[in-house]
């Protein structure tokens, strides 16, 4: 399955496409890990080097063969609908399963902070996960970050996640951690059980 999705443009930021990862762009994945201490400390698999890159873009690989991760690579659209540099990553976590719940996940390239990359993708992603599996299919995304994690609880709030609890620390991660929650659109509110745990 291929999927294009896109994220407008804002006053200060071109527009983004965001498309499935490939084995392409490794040598982008491994810059963007270098040396920057945030994703290592807020994201599960670190990316040490070219090899793990390939693993790492191998289970995304995999995730989309099964239906079962949909991890997209966003980047910047240059004039004429041209590919610009890799910005951020943003994935949908075990949709379609027993429960109609699934997470989502995201980073955004070092030098592409601070400037609303996270919460426009995140936004085409949960629009686009809740018009394909529908509201009888996908009742809510959950969204899970550390409590110490300021500028994910921000993307959070931007994007409508809403606070819903607070999770006690779970092994890779060392503190406790929030739960925000976003219903699809038709969706009644209802009683919450957590599948998830990543973050
Ligand atoms: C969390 C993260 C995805 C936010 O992405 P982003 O595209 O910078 O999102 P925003 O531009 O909306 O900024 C969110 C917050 O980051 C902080 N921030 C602002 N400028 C920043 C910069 N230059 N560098 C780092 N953080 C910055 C601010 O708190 C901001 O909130 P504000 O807009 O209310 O001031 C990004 O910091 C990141 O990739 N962190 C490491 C990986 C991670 O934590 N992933 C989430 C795991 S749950």
């Amino acid at each position: 399955m291929s999927v294009i999705l896109r994220a407008e443009a804002t006053a200060t930021a071109p527009p983004l496409v965001l498309r499935p990862w490939r084995e392409e762009d490794v040598t982008a994945l491994v810059e963007v890990y270098r040396g920057d201490e945030p994703l290592r400390r807020w994201t599960r698999a670190p990316v040490n080097g070219i090899d793990d890159g390939l693993r790492w873009l191998d289970v995304r690989r995999r995730g989309w063969r099964a239906g079962t991760y949909f991890g997209f690579a966003a980047f910047e659209e240059l004039p004429g609908g041209v590919e610009g540099r890799l910005v951020a990553n943003v994935a949908l976590k075990r949709p379609g399963g027993a429960a109609p719940v699934a997470e989502v996940g995201y980073w955004t390239a070092p030098a592409a902070r601070g400037r609303g990359v996270a919460p426009r993708a995140l936004e085409a992603l949960t629009d686009w996960a809740f018009r394909t599996y529908g509201p009888d299919g996908l009742h809510r995304l959950d969204l899970l970050h550390q409590v110490d994690n300021t500028a994910s609880c921000r993307v959070a709030e931007k994007c409508r996640f809403l606070y819903e609890s607070t999770l006690p620390a779970r092994p890779p991660f060392p503190n406790d951690g929030h739960l925000h929650v976003r219903r699809a659109p038709d969706a009644a509110p209802g009683p919450l059980s957590v599948v998830g745990g990543s973050m």
